[in-house]
């Protein structure tokens, strides 16, 4: 696309060209006719958590993704803790630190010791070529996080985790449908933990779910789901209540059936980003290697003040006034966040500045393409008119 009309951006006092706001992310959800004679069955039946939806659920994940294991939980943060506490983990792992800070508090409340490691600026994702550096005594495992759906270098983690026997844990939040080396994600390290929120390329609601190829392991995380107690009220092991509801079994099933045609579009969505705004001097897209696929379960951009004309935090401002949400993730990045700061003293160059740049930009899976062909059109007559609008005071562009 090159600029398409020559209408001044609104921070300008041009008019809109969106005809109703975008929002950020909206909940991709089945038609309700689709569940509805489900639903009242399960209200009705009285075996409302953790029974036949949930199993199948798990059945027909594990089948999808080609793993021996799934196991719903209440959410993909009580699916971390658990796997951590069930593998037993001790004194530091390893984890990026730009993710989101779920990622970090299952660390913490199983009082593990973060261990920060810079991410790689083009893909965002962990760097595997520091690990080794920081890998020490007490290091009992790496977590990796497959950032906005782009897989991580896993043969690279797995092999630096195998030589130094640690355990590797993926944080799949983002990552359902991603395939690295033409492989789903879902059955690497010692296990992957998916997110089932709203904002999620599958939602069920809430939830989340583990998958793994350890089977002693997941009858492990079944007993940890329901407080460790494995039926005979003898609790041997410190689990949470975090089982599954029937309803959120429901959702996830009937939107898994959908599920590869959702990363397409997605998949397309992003394509028509790619094609219509690459040409903009300054902003850069996540790179995705060419042997692996992303879910893409968002879409973040780095904009370059130098080539762009203004900073990301301006570009975000007159996106706002014009209607279109989007959101500064992850910002600041964990090591920079009050609760994370003790453990890293020195700076995480390639994190800042990837915290500092980035902006995710709508994208949901029923979003029209005309809306994404409007938020480009936006965005260059945004770039057409920098100089004006860098003149603008801003002392009103604050962090919003
Ligand atoms: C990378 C990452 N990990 C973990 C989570 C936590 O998921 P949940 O809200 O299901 O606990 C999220 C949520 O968005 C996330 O982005």
């Amino acid at each position: 696309m090159s600029l398409i009309g020559h209408d001044k951006p609104v921070i300008l006092g041009g008019n809109p060209i969106l005809e109703q706001p975008v929002s950020i992310a909206r909940p991709t959800l089945p038609e309700i006719k689709e569940i509805q004679e489900s639903f009242c069955q399960i209200y009705n039946s009285g075996m409302i958590t953790n029974s036949n939806y949930v199993q199948q659920f798990e059945e027909r994940v594990a089948d999808y993704l080609g793993v021996k294991e799934a196991v719903c939980v209440s959410s993909c943060t009580s699916g971390l803790m658990l796997v951590i506490k069930a593998l037993e983990l001790t004194g530091e792992v390893i984890i990026p630190s730009f993710t989101f800070f779920a990622s970090g508090h299952a660390l913490l409340w199983n009082n593990l010791k973060p261990v920060f490691v810079d991410c790689v600026p083009s893909t965002y994702n962990i760097n595997h070529e520091i690990i080794q550096k920081c890998i020490t005594s007490n290091t009992s495992a790496i977590m990796a996080i497959h950032i906005f759906g782009n897989p991580v270098e896993i043969e690279s983690i797995q092999r630096i985790a195998t030589d130094n026997n640690l355990r590797v844990i993926i944080d799949s939040a983002h990552a359902i449908g991603t395939r690295y080396k033409g492989r789903l994600v879902g059955s690497f390290g010692d296990a992957e933990v998916f997110c089932l929120s709203p904002t999620k390329v599958l939602t069920a609601i809430e939830g989340g779910i583990i998958t793994t190829n350890n089977q002693e392991l997941a009858k492990k995380l079944r007993i940890g789901r329901d407080y460790g107690n494995s039926g005979n009220y003898d609790c041997e092991f410190l689990g949470l209540s975090a089982r599954m509801e029937e309803f959120n079994a429901l959702v996830g099933l009937k939107g898994l059936e959908h599920i590869e045609e959702i990363i397409a579009k997605r998949s397309k969505l992003v394509n028509i980003y790619q094609e219509n705004i690459c040409q903009i001097p300054g902003i850069s897209f996540q790179q995705i290697d060419t042997e692996n696929t992303s879910s893409y379960k968002d879409l973040g951009i780095i904009i370059k003040r130098d080539e762009f004309g203004l900073d990301r935090d301006k570009l975000a401002y007159c996106l706002d006034i014009e209607g279109i949400a989007t959101k500064k993730y992850f910002y600041p990045p964990l090591h920079q966040q009050s609760l994370y700061r003790k453990y890293q003293q020195s700076p995480l160059i390639e994190t800042e500045y990837v915290s500092n740049n980035i902006l995710c930009l709508p994208l949901y899976s029923h979003m029209e393409e005309k809306i994404v062909q409007d938020i480009c059109h936006v965005v260059w007559r945004i770039y057409k008119y920098q100089e004006e609008i860098a003149q603008i005071s801003t002392c009103d562009v604050m962090d919003r």
